[in-house]
């Protein structure tokens, strides 16, 4: 069983989308390993975006990620990195396939409703800090 680290951004939180969004990974042989509910602080957003920090758009990131309340959580399954980040859809939620989470739930390319670990060696960084 894989492992990969889930997150429901704040925009999804505060538009009430939390269930629905869960249901689509169980839905898809997903399960739930652990789940919390935090607004996470700049130490946790700057060591889960440290790819990103030289980039012109991480301000207006972190800002977005502290507005309010992110589910995290751990799922598994087989594949479970690469089928969720099928089932998130493309970054852009304009991009994104139909029936995707982000074509459903995301707004813009900041506001896209959720994350994905993008491989296995993310993943296992990701899940020790959101979950140490
Ligand atoms: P995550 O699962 O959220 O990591 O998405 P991803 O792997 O598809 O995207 P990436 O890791 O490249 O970017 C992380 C997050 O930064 C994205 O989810 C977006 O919210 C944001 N982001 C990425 N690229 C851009 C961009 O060009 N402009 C803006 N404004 N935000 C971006
Ligand atoms: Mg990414």
């Amino acid at each position: 069983m894989e492992k990969t680290l889930v997150l429901i951004k704040p925009d999804a939180v505060s538009s009430k989308q939390v269930g629905k969004i869960i249901s689509v990974y169980e839905e898809n042989q997903l399960t739930i390993e652990s789940i919390k509910i935090l607004i996470p602080d700049d130490d946790i957003l700057s060591r889960h975006y440290q790819e990103h920090i030289n980039k012109d758009f991480y301000p207006d990131l972190i800002e977005f990620m502290k507005s309010g309340r992110i589910i995290a959580m751990v799922l598994s399954s087989e594949d479970a990195i690469e089928k969720v980040r099928r089932i998130n859809g493309k970054t852009n939620p304009v991009d994104a396939e139909m029936g995707s989470i982000r074509k459903t739930f995301g707004t813009n390319v900041t506001m896209n409703a959720v994350h994905g670990s993008a491989n296995p060696i993310d993943a296992r960084r990701e899940i020790e800090i959101w979950f140490n």
